[in-house]
């Protein structure tokens, strides 16, 4: 199997988690929804503060398996595949990708900061059970499923995270079903099915279904993350159950069946980001939303008739755009992204396996996505990864060309976007709003 090396960076600056401080929620604000601070987690740097590869091909191929584990629950659920031209490769390993890196790992990454100061998850506090059990948690926009690493977990990673012990929990069940995750290294795991109460500060599912992984593959190790909770549509769901935020609302947990992200630009392990439950902070957004809607039944939140310009010139149209809150930067089919790079004055091809570009660091382009109502440009802050090479004239971009086997025409926006917008995810009106953050 061939995976373009463009692959590495794609998910190499990807994942986010976020920290939350958890607590019951008074009434009063229940009726408003409930923010949660979200704090941000260095990872894609040595100590010296180069860009690390072998973090970022660990975090690529976690986010290829990602979708390709997603294509098969589409298919198990559906008997079809999401998107015309998606295809279900085969799950990578990083070694796959280590041998077709050597180039770059070996020769320009001893001298150049390929990423900057960039932070890649957002991590935020779960708790289940009726002894309320602490979880670190990476809240997923782009996948369905609860996992957390269970107590008979005995490799040596579990000996670092939270384990979920659901023999200290009365309200936990032993449930019947299949889950297991591929891991970059080429291991798998299976997990046993729970159900038991799940709180996010302060919101309860009861009775949610979720996975306890009994063996963790090394490639967590560093990693704070004690698990990943998904918010993305039932058809995604690999144990065919309702996703945390869908049992939620179901259950009257939230006001209304809505959750919001902000990702701020802040410091590393500042606090100021948000992840919303049941409507929309208004203290942080500004203006009325672009409300787009989220393209029938796919799973994804997925959004078509996207285009993108290159100053004000239309660069390509009729895209599709998965908004994925655990990935880090943007990726389009290579032609596409080509194609886009090709209308930015002074661009360069920066690594042609990995589909990177570069362009010059003083005259940044500004790069709008548009879905037929108000222009979202990426700020230039968002767009530049670091310098490609050491004269520091030119920068590399944050719209890498990769075929991520998703379906023709399909785009994956993750945080190098969001971090542009305020972001509301709407189950019932099946929308996506962005609003103009508050200065
Ligand atoms: C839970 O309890 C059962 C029996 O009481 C025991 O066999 C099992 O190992 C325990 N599981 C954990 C994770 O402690
Ligand atoms: C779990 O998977 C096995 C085979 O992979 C299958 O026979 C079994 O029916 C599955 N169980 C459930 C509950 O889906
Ligand atoms: C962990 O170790 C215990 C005790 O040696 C053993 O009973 C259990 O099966 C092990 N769990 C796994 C998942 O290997
Ligand atoms: C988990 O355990 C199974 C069975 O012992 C093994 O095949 C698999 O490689 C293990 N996975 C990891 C990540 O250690
Ligand atoms: C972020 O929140 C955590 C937990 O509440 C706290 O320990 C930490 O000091 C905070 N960090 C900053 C920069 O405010
Ligand atoms: C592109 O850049 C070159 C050199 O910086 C400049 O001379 C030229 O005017 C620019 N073209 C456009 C369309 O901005
Ligand atoms: C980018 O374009 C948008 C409109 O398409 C405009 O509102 C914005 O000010 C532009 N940004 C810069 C930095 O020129």
């Amino acid at each position: 199997m061939i995976f373009p090396k463009a692959t590495l960076f794609a998910y190499v600056s990807l994942a986010l988690s976020l920290q939350v401080t958890a607590g019951p929620v008074p009434e009063s604000k229940r009726s408003q929804g409930v923010g949660i601070p979200l704090r941000r987690h260095a990872g894609l740097q040595t100590e010296d503060g180069l860009f690390d590869l072998n973090k970022a091909v660990a975090r690529m191929t976690r986010t290829q398996n990602k979708h390709t584990q997603n294509l098969i629950n589409f298919q198990a659920n559906k008997g079809y595949l999401p998107f015309t031209g998606a295809k279900i490769g085969s799950f990578l390993k990083v070694e796959d990708l280590l041998d077709i890196d050597l180039d770059l790992s070996l020769g320009k990454r001893q001298s150049v900061p390929l990423f900057n100061q960039e932070d890649i998850e957002w991590l935020g506090p779960v708790s289940i059970g009726s002894n309320n059990q602490e979880f670190t948690i990476d809240f997923d926009t782009g996948s369905a499923d609860f996992w957390i690493v269970s107590r008979s977990c005995n490799d040596t990673v579990c000996t670092s995270k939270h384990t979920y012990d659901f023999n200290a929990s009365t309200t936990a069940q032993e449930q019947s079903g299949n889950f297991s995750i591929h891991y970059g290294d080429g291991s798998t795991a299976s997990g046993d099915l729970f159900t038991d109460s799940v709180t996010v500060a302060g919101v309860t599912a009861k009775d949610q279904f979720f996975a306890a992984v009994r063996n963790l593959s090394g490639t967590f190790d560093n990693d704070p993350i004690d698990g990943i909770l998904g918010l993305a549509y039932p058809p995604l769901s690999k144990i065919k159950q309702d996703p945390f935020f869908t049992t939620a609302n179901t259950q009257g947990a939230v006001p209304s069946n809505q959750f919001s992200f902000y990702f701020s630009s802040g410091s590393p392990g500042s606090n100021d980001s948000e992840l919303f439950l049941g409507g929309t902070n208004p203290d942080l957004y500004t203006g009325d939303f672009d409300n787009v809607d989220v393209e029938g039944d796919k799973g994804y939140w997925s959004l078509g008739g996207a285009s993108v310009s290159v100053n004000g010139k239309k660069a390509v149209d009729g895209l599709s755009t998965i908004i994925d809150s655990g990935t880090t930067i943007m990726y389009g089919p290579p032609d596409a992204v080509k194609e886009l790079y090709a209308k930015v004055n002074g661009s360069q091809e920066y690594s042609a396996a990995r589909g990177l570009w570069s362009y010059p660091c003083a005259t940044p382009p500004n790069i709008t996505f548009n879905w037929g109502g108000k222009d979202w440009p990426i700020k230039g802050e968002h767009l530049n990864l670091g310098h490609a090479d050491n004269s520091g004239e030119n920068c590399v971009g944050s719209i890498a060309g990769q075929e991520l086997n998703l379906g023709d025409n399909v785009w994956l926006l993750g945080n190098t976007f969001m971090k542009n917008v305020y972001t509301t995810f709407n189950f019932d009106t099946n929308q996506v709003g962005f609003a103009e953050l508050k200065q």
